[in-house]
Protein backbone atom coordinates (compact mmCIF):
# COMPACT_ATOMS: atom_id res chain seq x y z
CA UNK A 1 0.00 0.00 0.00
CA UNK A 2 1.86 3.09 -1.27
CA UNK A 3 1.61 6.43 0.71
CA UNK A 4 -0.10 9.68 -1.01
CA UNK A 5 -0.12 13.15 0.50
CA UNK A 6 -2.53 15.35 -1.62
CA UNK A 7 -2.84 19.21 -0.92
CA UNK A 8 -6.30 20.76 -1.71
CA UNK A 9 -8.62 18.11 -2.11
CA UNK A 10 -11.95 19.16 -1.34
CA UNK A 11 -12.49 19.95 -4.59
CA UNK A 12 -11.22 20.24 -8.18
CA UNK A 13 -8.16 18.54 -9.26
CA UNK A 14 -7.13 17.50 -6.04
CA UNK A 15 -10.40 15.74 -5.30
CA UNK A 16 -10.42 13.61 -8.41
CA UNK A 17 -6.46 12.85 -7.30
CA UNK A 18 -7.46 11.46 -3.78
CA UNK A 19 -10.92 9.97 -5.19
CA UNK A 20 -8.96 7.91 -7.62
CA UNK A 21 -5.55 7.13 -5.32
CA UNK A 22 -7.98 5.96 -2.83
CA UNK A 23 -10.01 3.27 -5.05
CA UNK A 24 -6.84 2.24 -5.97
CA UNK A 25 -5.75 1.00 -2.53
CA UNK A 26 -3.56 3.52 -1.60
CA UNK A 27 -3.10 5.01 1.87
CA UNK A 28 -3.82 8.71 1.33
CA UNK A 29 -3.54 11.72 3.17
CA UNK A 30 -5.62 14.57 2.28
CA UNK A 31 -5.46 18.84 3.26
CA UNK A 32 -7.64 21.27 2.35
CA UNK A 33 -9.20 23.96 4.95
CA UNK A 34 -12.63 22.71 3.89
CA UNK A 35 -13.75 18.94 4.64
CA UNK A 36 -13.58 16.56 1.72
CA UNK A 37 -16.61 14.12 0.79
CA UNK A 38 -14.66 10.40 0.80
CA UNK A 39 -15.20 8.25 2.83
CA UNK A 40 -13.15 5.19 2.94
CA UNK A 41 -10.64 3.72 5.66
CA UNK A 42 -8.03 3.89 3.67
CA UNK A 43 -8.35 8.31 3.57
CA UNK A 44 -7.27 10.19 6.22
CA UNK A 45 -8.17 14.27 6.14
CA UNK A 46 -6.31 17.31 7.82
CA UNK A 47 -8.86 20.10 7.97
CA UNK A 48 -5.83 23.07 7.73
CA UNK A 49 -5.19 26.29 5.47
CA UNK A 50 -1.84 25.83 4.40
CA UNK A 51 -0.51 29.32 4.62
CA UNK A 52 -0.87 29.16 8.56
CA UNK A 53 2.48 29.97 10.42
CA UNK A 54 1.71 26.95 12.39
CA UNK A 55 0.95 24.45 9.52
CA UNK A 56 4.06 22.44 9.16
CA UNK A 57 3.93 21.62 12.96
CA UNK A 58 0.04 20.97 12.59
CA UNK A 59 0.89 18.45 9.71
CA UNK A 60 3.63 16.92 11.67
CA UNK A 61 1.37 16.21 14.74
CA UNK A 62 -1.15 14.58 12.44
CA UNK A 63 1.23 12.62 10.51
CA UNK A 64 2.61 10.95 13.94
CA UNK A 65 -1.24 10.16 14.39
CA UNK A 66 -1.22 7.55 11.56
CA UNK A 67 0.67 4.36 11.12
CA UNK A 68 2.87 5.44 8.61
CA UNK A 69 6.74 5.43 8.08
CA UNK A 70 7.08 6.94 4.44
CA UNK A 71 5.15 8.95 1.75
CA UNK A 72 5.62 7.64 -1.50
CA UNK A 73 4.13 10.23 -3.40
CA UNK A 74 3.16 14.20 -2.34
CA UNK A 75 1.33 16.41 -3.79
CA UNK A 76 1.33 20.56 -3.87
CA UNK A 77 -1.67 20.65 -5.46
CA UNK A 78 -3.69 23.21 -3.28
CA UNK A 79 -4.12 26.64 -5.18
CA UNK A 80 -6.58 29.43 -6.79
CA UNK A 81 -6.56 32.00 -9.49
CA UNK A 82 -6.17 35.27 -8.97
CA UNK A 83 -6.92 38.57 -10.65
CA UNK A 84 -5.29 41.60 -11.31
CA UNK A 85 -4.15 41.83 -14.69
CA UNK A 86 -2.66 45.33 -15.29
CA UNK A 87 -0.72 47.67 -13.73
CA UNK A 88 -3.61 49.56 -12.52
CA UNK A 89 -5.32 46.79 -10.74
CA UNK A 90 -2.20 44.65 -9.72
CA UNK A 91 -2.78 44.59 -5.63
CA UNK A 92 0.87 43.81 -4.02
CA UNK A 93 -0.16 41.58 -1.43
CA UNK A 94 -2.40 39.73 -3.83
CA UNK A 95 1.29 38.92 -5.18
CA UNK A 96 2.56 38.04 -1.77
CA UNK A 97 -0.51 35.58 -1.38
CA UNK A 98 -0.40 34.06 -4.43
CA UNK A 99 3.12 33.55 -4.03
CA UNK A 100 2.77 31.92 -0.24
CA UNK A 101 0.04 29.35 -1.53
CA UNK A 102 1.31 28.29 -4.49
CA UNK A 103 5.40 28.55 -3.37
CA UNK A 104 6.10 29.20 0.40
CA UNK A 105 3.07 26.87 1.43
CA UNK A 106 4.29 24.21 -1.13
CA UNK A 107 7.57 24.05 1.06
CA UNK A 108 5.76 24.19 4.37
CA UNK A 109 4.10 21.24 3.29
CA UNK A 110 7.25 19.49 2.58
CA UNK A 111 8.83 20.60 5.88
CA UNK A 112 6.04 19.18 7.69
CA UNK A 113 6.34 15.77 5.87
CA UNK A 114 10.11 15.89 5.78
CA UNK A 115 10.98 12.68 8.09
CA UNK A 116 8.99 10.66 5.80
CA UNK A 117 10.44 11.62 2.40
CA UNK A 118 12.68 8.54 1.29
CA UNK A 119 12.60 7.35 -2.40
CA UNK A 120 9.18 9.91 -2.74
CA UNK A 121 7.79 11.62 -5.53
CA UNK A 122 7.55 15.53 -5.31
CA UNK A 123 5.04 16.38 -7.12
CA UNK A 124 4.06 20.28 -7.77
CA UNK A 125 1.15 21.27 -9.67
CA UNK A 126 2.06 23.75 -11.96
CA UNK A 127 0.75 25.88 -15.07
CA UNK A 128 1.96 26.86 -18.45
CA UNK A 129 1.21 30.62 -17.13
CA UNK A 130 4.33 30.29 -15.04
CA UNK A 131 6.73 29.47 -17.62
CA UNK A 132 8.94 32.24 -18.10
CA UNK A 133 10.26 30.61 -20.89
CA UNK A 134 6.55 30.55 -23.05
CA UNK A 135 6.30 34.07 -21.91
CA UNK A 136 9.67 35.20 -23.32
CA UNK A 137 8.77 33.90 -26.49
CA UNK A 138 4.97 35.50 -26.69
CA UNK A 139 2.94 32.64 -25.76
CA UNK A 140 0.72 34.68 -23.94
CA UNK A 141 0.93 38.49 -25.85
CA UNK A 142 -2.24 40.26 -25.73
CA UNK A 143 -3.96 37.57 -22.48
CA UNK A 144 -4.60 39.58 -20.01
CA UNK A 145 -3.32 36.77 -17.40
CA UNK A 146 -2.98 37.53 -13.59
CA UNK A 147 0.40 39.26 -12.44
CA UNK A 148 0.09 37.12 -8.84
CA UNK A 149 -0.91 33.87 -10.34
CA UNK A 150 1.85 33.55 -13.30
CA UNK A 151 4.82 35.14 -10.24
CA UNK A 152 3.46 32.67 -8.30
CA UNK A 153 3.33 29.53 -10.55
CA UNK A 154 7.07 30.95 -11.76
CA UNK A 155 8.57 30.99 -7.91
CA UNK A 156 7.23 27.40 -7.74
CA UNK A 157 8.82 25.76 -10.66
CA UNK A 158 12.23 27.30 -9.25
CA UNK A 159 11.21 25.79 -5.97
CA UNK A 160 11.29 22.30 -7.76
CA UNK A 161 14.17 22.94 -9.38
CA UNK A 162 15.88 23.58 -5.94
CA UNK A 163 14.19 20.40 -4.60
CA UNK A 164 15.77 18.46 -7.53
CA UNK A 165 19.02 19.64 -7.00
CA UNK A 166 18.86 19.29 -3.44
CA UNK A 167 21.52 16.71 -2.20
CA UNK A 168 19.46 15.96 0.85
CA UNK A 169 16.95 14.64 -1.20
CA UNK A 170 19.63 12.71 -3.66
CA UNK A 171 16.53 9.60 -3.68
CA UNK A 172 13.70 12.07 -4.50
CA UNK A 173 12.08 12.52 -7.98
CA UNK A 174 10.56 15.90 -8.64
CA UNK A 175 7.90 16.39 -10.43
CA UNK A 176 6.50 19.61 -12.07
CA UNK A 177 3.24 18.90 -13.76
CA UNK A 178 0.98 20.80 -15.86
CA UNK A 179 -2.59 19.16 -15.89
CA UNK A 180 -4.02 21.15 -18.85
CA UNK A 181 -6.88 23.00 -18.91
CA UNK A 182 -9.36 21.66 -16.72
CA UNK A 183 -13.56 22.50 -15.76
CA UNK A 184 -12.62 23.56 -12.03
CA UNK A 185 -13.68 26.72 -10.11
CA UNK A 186 -10.04 27.91 -11.08
CA UNK A 187 -10.14 26.95 -14.53
CA UNK A 188 -10.51 28.87 -17.52
CA UNK A 189 -13.98 29.09 -19.72
CA UNK A 190 -12.24 27.56 -22.46
CA UNK A 191 -11.02 24.60 -20.44
CA UNK A 192 -10.50 21.01 -21.93
CA UNK A 193 -10.87 18.56 -19.87
CA UNK A 194 -12.74 17.37 -16.84
CA UNK A 195 -11.05 17.24 -13.13
CA UNK A 196 -11.63 13.30 -13.80
CA UNK A 197 -10.03 12.99 -16.82
CA UNK A 198 -7.09 15.18 -15.56
CA UNK A 199 -6.37 13.23 -12.60
CA UNK A 200 -6.03 9.92 -14.46
CA UNK A 201 -3.66 12.05 -16.98
CA UNK A 202 -1.40 13.35 -13.51
CA UNK A 203 -1.24 10.00 -11.86
CA UNK A 204 -0.42 8.48 -15.11
CA UNK A 205 2.31 10.83 -15.31
CA UNK A 206 3.65 10.27 -11.59
CA UNK A 207 3.36 6.51 -11.97
CA UNK A 208 5.40 6.67 -15.42
CA UNK A 209 7.83 9.50 -14.52
CA UNK A 210 11.80 7.91 -13.30
CA UNK A 211 13.12 11.54 -13.62
CA UNK A 212 13.18 15.05 -11.99
CA UNK A 213 11.41 17.43 -14.49
CA UNK A 214 8.52 19.31 -15.99
CA UNK A 215 5.80 17.15 -17.16
CA UNK A 216 2.12 17.90 -19.10
CA UNK A 217 -0.52 15.69 -18.47
CA UNK A 218 -1.93 15.40 -21.72
CA UNK A 219 1.45 15.40 -23.34
CA UNK A 220 1.38 18.91 -24.74
CA UNK A 221 4.90 20.96 -24.31
CA UNK A 222 5.99 21.99 -20.39
CA UNK A 223 8.47 24.68 -20.13
CA UNK A 224 10.23 26.27 -17.33
N1 LIG B 1 -7.97 24.24 -13.48
C1 LIG B 1 -7.02 24.41 -14.38
O1 LIG B 1 -7.27 24.54 -15.60
C2 LIG B 1 -5.57 24.46 -13.96
C3 LIG B 1 -4.60 24.65 -14.95
C4 LIG B 1 -3.25 24.67 -14.57
C5 LIG B 1 -2.92 24.50 -13.23
N2 LIG B 1 -3.89 24.33 -12.29
C6 LIG B 1 -3.48 24.13 -10.89
O2 LIG B 1 -4.08 22.94 -10.41
C7 LIG B 1 -4.25 23.02 -8.99
C8 LIG B 1 -5.68 22.66 -8.62
O3 LIG B 1 -6.53 23.60 -9.24
P1 LIG B 1 -8.11 23.35 -9.38
O4 LIG B 1 -8.46 23.92 -10.69
O5 LIG B 1 -8.48 21.97 -9.02
O6 LIG B 1 -8.63 24.38 -8.24
P2 LIG B 1 -9.97 24.40 -7.35
O7 LIG B 1 -11.02 23.56 -7.95
O8 LIG B 1 -10.25 25.85 -7.11
O9 LIG B 1 -9.51 23.69 -5.98
C9 LIG B 1 -8.49 24.29 -5.21
C10 LIG B 1 -8.22 23.41 -3.99
O10 LIG B 1 -7.16 24.05 -3.23
C11 LIG B 1 -7.56 24.13 -1.87
N3 LIG B 1 -6.96 25.29 -1.21
C12 LIG B 1 -6.95 26.57 -1.66
N4 LIG B 1 -6.35 27.37 -0.75
C13 LIG B 1 -5.98 26.56 0.28
C14 LIG B 1 -5.34 26.80 1.52
N5 LIG B 1 -4.96 28.03 1.89
N6 LIG B 1 -5.10 25.75 2.34
C15 LIG B 1 -5.50 24.49 1.99
N7 LIG B 1 -6.10 24.20 0.82
C16 LIG B 1 -6.35 25.24 -0.01
C17 LIG B 1 -9.08 24.24 -1.92
O11 LIG B 1 -9.65 23.74 -0.73
P3 LIG B 1 -10.31 24.66 0.44
O12 LIG B 1 -10.86 25.89 -0.20
O13 LIG B 1 -11.31 23.75 1.05
O14 LIG B 1 -9.16 24.94 1.35
C18 LIG B 1 -9.41 23.28 -3.08
O15 LIG B 1 -9.52 21.96 -2.58
C19 LIG B 1 -3.86 24.46 -8.62
O16 LIG B 1 -2.52 24.48 -8.15
C20 LIG B 1 -3.96 25.22 -9.94
O17 LIG B 1 -3.13 26.35 -9.98
C21 LIG B 1 -5.21 24.29 -12.62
Amino acid sequence: MNVILITGTSKGLGYQLAKQFTQKENLVIGISRTATEIQAKNFHHLSADITAIDFTQKLKAFLKTLSIVNIDVLINNAGTGSFGNNISNIEPDEVLQQVDLHCVSALRVIAGARSYLKNTKIVNITSRLGSITQTLRGDFKGRDFSYAYRIAKAAQNMLSLCLANDSELANAVVLSINPGLLQTDSGSSDAEHTAEQGAIAVITVIDNAIESGIYHAFGQEALY
